[in-house]
């Protein structure tokens, strides 16, 4: 760790940020990178070169970030201010070559004055119809090439969605492939840089407890949910183009399983991991149609088409569970049960292990409880172990009791800001284990392309549910019903 803090120091590196006038510069980049900064952890050399079609100075753009950085709480005291000096801005179209020219040679002109050959991070914070212009105009212009051959990486971060399906996603590969090799591009899912989800890996392969059962002859099943209270507020437009399985299921859910279902790496290096975890997303079992006939089942709350950018007649879901298997050696033929949903009666993103019975098992006659490890990030970021226990007392009484470990006391954590830090750190880095590999994208494409196409060709039909209920959960509650063997 210390090593790393030593390197990302001696990086001279210009940040060029498409759309950096946009929403996910306010909401998570620019104070990702004050944090950054804070800490010490940015290169000593670092320029954030801002891109827009807005006409601003350098001192206009500093001022918006200043604003933006107030917005979350900070002060404005010297280390804001020398903060403020990294920002500078660049006015243009992005379909203009000419503004690319002036790009190249506006960061030369910094490496210049650097006397350096430093290197150069891309960030598309836009809409994804503008990459392929984008990125067509930044290799025409020579922008993606090193500046030298010993040195100056180039390397791009591109935001989900990565495509709509597998075919989109080939082709964006495709493009990315022509400008860039896989080890410089950085395909962002920011579920992977979630403390609690980092964390599972250091619970199952740096500690000797449960890994030796962490297999199907002791696991029952696996439950991973992502329940959120708010709904689809003002992406109405976005959102209707892609429904909640695009949305949250083809990337972060497949991402927390590939987590608790991979094999030990052996080693935390991202070639191990990543490749550990495309072996599990490879191997999600393809579901036929009548699997997703009878256990896949998908709803839209009432009122989410009075939502602007809505269509009218939206069959889009904004709630789905579904039943997954993976045809590994280690977890065939356990269930794993994927729900995610808006406008839920609470917000819980989770992931539990659901154990079998001990055989046989000293436990209560009737109706009982089978052992559980939760790995929760919401609403609160712990690992609970449930178990039995004897009643305290004279007899021979047992109770469910849990062990509760909590992830961080003082609970405090800025979300989104938190992963963007870790994520733009380790792209400097150039640490790719918390970035989505190519196959990767496919193999999560391919198992939800099945699905989508099974749902809107109708034979799933749309469900609906009352807000800020449990509506749609119970009413596809017949899903565990039929994986559960016996009582739960
Ligand atoms: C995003 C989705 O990728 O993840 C959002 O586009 C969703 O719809 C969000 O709300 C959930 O992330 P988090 O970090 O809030 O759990």
């Amino acid at each position: 760790m210390t090593m790393k803090i030593d390197e990302s120091k001696n990086m001279p590196t210009v940040f060029v940020i498409f759309g950096a006038t946009g929403d996910l510069m306010k909401k998570k980049i620019a104070p990702a990178l004050f944090n950054l900064y804070k800490k010490g952890r940015l290169p000593k050399l670092f320029k954030v070169v801002g891109v827009s079609r807005s006409i601003l100075s350098d001192d206009d753009f500093r001022k918006r970030v200043g604003e933006i950085l107030k917005s979350h709480g900070s002060k404005e005291d010297e280390v804001f201010r020398s903060f403020l000096e990294v920002f500078l801005f660049k006015s243009g179209q992005f379909d203009n070559e000419e503004n690319y020219k002036n790009i190249a040679k506006y960061l030369l002109d910094i490496d210049v004055s650097w006397g350096v050959c430093s290197n150069k991070l891309f960030y598309l914070s836009v809409p994804p119809v503008h990459y392929e212009m984008i990125l067509k105009n930044l290799s025409s212009s020579g922008l993606t090439l090193p500046c030298s051959q010993q040195g100056g990486w180039t390397r791009i971060l591109v935001e989900k969605p990565f495509g709509k399906d597998a075919k989109t996603a080939i082709v964006l590969d495709n493009l990315l492939g022509t400008l860039f090799r896989e080890e410089q591009i950085y395909r962002i899912d920011h579920y992977l840089a979630k403390e609690m989800l980092q964390n599972i890996l250091t619970f199952r392969f740096s500690n000797n407890l449960f890994e030796d059962s962490w297999h199907k002859d002791f696991i029952e099943k696996i439950e991973i949910r992502l329940l959120e209270k708010i709904g689809v507020e003002e992406r109405g437009e976005f959102y209707d183009g892609i429904g909640a399985l695009r949305d949250v299921g083809q990337n972060h859910l497949l991402q927390m399983l590939a987590l608790v279902a991979m094999d030990n790496p052996s080693s935390f290096d991202a070639v191990s991991i990543r490749s550990k975890r495309f072996d599990v997303l490879e191997k999600l079992k393809m579901p036929s149609v009548e699997e997703i006939k009878n256990y896949s089942y998908r709803a839209q709350y009432e009122g989410y088409k009075n939502i602007k950018g809505v269509k009218l007649k939206s069959e889009t879901e904004t709630y789905f569970k579904i039943l997954a298997y993976l045809d590994t050696p280690r977890f065939k033929d356990v269930p794993v049960v994927l729900e995610s949903g808006k406008r839920m009666r609470e917000q819980v993103k989770e992931i539990v292990i659901t154990f079998k019975h001990q055989t046989p098992c000293l436990c209560p006659p009737g109706i009982h409880y089978k052992n559980k490890i939760i790995f929760s990030v919401e609403p609160q970021e712990r690992i609970s172990i449930r178990f039995w226990s004897k009643k305290p007392g004279l007899d021979m009484e047992m109770e469910e009791r849990e062990l509760d470990f909590l992830y961080r006391r003082d609970g405090e954590r800025t979300q989104y800001v938190e992963e963007y830090e870790k994520l733009l750190l380790d792209c400097i880095l150039g640490d790719q284990t918390l970035f989505v590999s190519t196959d990767e994208v496919q193999a999560m494409w391919k198992f939800t392309d099945a699905i989508l196409d099974v749902w809107y060709n109708d034979i799933v039909p749309l469900k609906f549910y009352n807000p800020d209920t449990d509506e749609a959960r119970e009413s596809s509650g017949y899903i565990e019903e039929y994986i559960s063997s016996d009582n739960l």
